[in-house]
């Protein structure tokens, strides 16, 4: 048996868009980023969309443009992936880390209130693995406490809150198209945001600081100190193409993830995150809680199917519990629960319920 855990999507459409774009040699960020920020604004129901380098430099951007760094404190989960929260001490704040729910490894609502202190300026939380946030409560938190949201949605192309598109319910909102997501550029990332002011200054920060009104090379001007943050016209050919299918991908998805359930459901020793209410899951990941959950997953890889623990609790790294720009508040037990059960299972576009039911034999025989 040889089921890998995800195969990005490249059709022959999408292989020409890239070779147009090669044949243009119009290499660096265009036309073709244009349009796919265009478009992906669209597709989201937001005014700005930005193409960057990856999730973890929009993250760093958008504290940026928030204005947050030295003496400022930003609420984190613990169990996500390290860039979530790097990205904080490496603007000069302070990452403060809060226990994530069980249910659904999203971060513990009320952690974050009990961790709000007078230099809270921020909350960066995750929409895990496609699961949307439930932003009735995290605006309630908002309001009351003044503070901005950066939603990490790496994840979470595609998901919903209540009929509304995840990049548009935050105040800025970061993806991801590293290849585990289902729209993948190989390396590549987009910030949304419907606050044209920030939209400029993200767009002017990631093109080395310039005024992106100017017409003539001669005339930039370069108004702030900027970088390089571009996404190529190449990558940009790849997202693009991927985004024209998105319905049809995103469906796959969600029929196979419905049918991993309707296999999985009566099997007592596995539990399932629980999709948060009036939400819409992408699945960027399927994800089971398992028992035994390192055995079975030694067990699967040996038989040939490709699995993987669920993502990194961030207090057990040297990075963030020995330093100074980091506190972690609280015992991590849930975080430390997700990290220890969680297990995903192989979901691309081209698994068949076959492959599905060999899989789900697999971890009820290892049982
Ligand atoms: C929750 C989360 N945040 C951030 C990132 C980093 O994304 P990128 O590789 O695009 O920087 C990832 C990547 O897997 C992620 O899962």
């Amino acid at each position: 048996m040889n089921i890998p855990l995800i195969k990005p999507y490249i059709d022959q459409e999408i292989k020409q868009r890239v070779f147009d774009v090669l044949d243009s040699g119009y290499l660096t960020e265009g036309p073709v980023t244009k349009e796919f920020e265009q478009k992906f604004a669209s597709y989201i129901g937001c005014r700005n969309a930005i193409a960057v380098t990856s999730c973890t430099t929009g993250l760093e951007m958008a504290l940026r443009v928030l204005n947050i760094g030295q003496g400022d404190e930003v609420i984190v989960p613990d169990y996500t992936y390290p860039a979530t929260a790097s990205v904080i001490p490496i603007v000069g704040a302070s990452a403060i880390i809060v226990d994530v729910s069980k249910d659904n490894m999203i971060i513990d609502y009320d952690a974050i209130e009990q961790a709000i202190t007078k230099k809270t300026k921020a909350i960066i939380p995750v929409s895990a693995f496609g699961n949307p946030l439930d932003f009735d409560r995290l605006n309630e938190i908002k309001r009351k406490h003044n503070l901005y949201i950066i939603e990490d949605a790496a994840p979470s192309v595609g998901a919903e809150f209540k009929g509304i598109k995840v990049g548009n319910l935050a105040d800025i909102t970061v993806f991801s198209f590293h290849p585990r997501k289902f729209i993948t550029t190989g390396e590549g990332g987009m910030i949304t945001t419907n606050n044209d002011k920030w939209a400029n200054w993200l767009n002017s920060y990631k093109h080395f600081g310039m005024d992106m009104s100017g017409t003539s090379r001669e005339g930039i001007k370069f108004e702030i100190i900027g970088t390089n943050y571009k996404l190529s016209n190449i990558l940009s050919a790849i997202g693009l193409g991927q985004l024209t299918k998105i319905d049809k991908l995103l469906q796959q998805r969600k029929d196979l993830a419905k049918n991993y359930i309707k296999l999985l459901e009566k099997e007592s020793t596995i539990k399932l995150p629980i999709t948060t209410n009036h939400g819409i899951h992408s699945y960027q990941s399927f994800i089971v809680y398992h028992p035994n959950r390192d055995t079975i997953m030694n067990r699967m890889r040996k038989e040939g199917i490709e699995v993987q623990i669920g993502t990194y609790a961030l207090h057990m790294h040297k990075a963030f519990n020995n330093n100074p720009l980091v506190k972690i508040i609280g015992n991590m037990e849930n975080s430390q629960w997700c990290y220890d059960h969680a297990l995903t299972l192989p979901l691309f576009y081209d698994l068949t319920n076959e492959q599905q039911e060999l899989i789900v034999q697999e971890i009820i025989k290892s049982e």
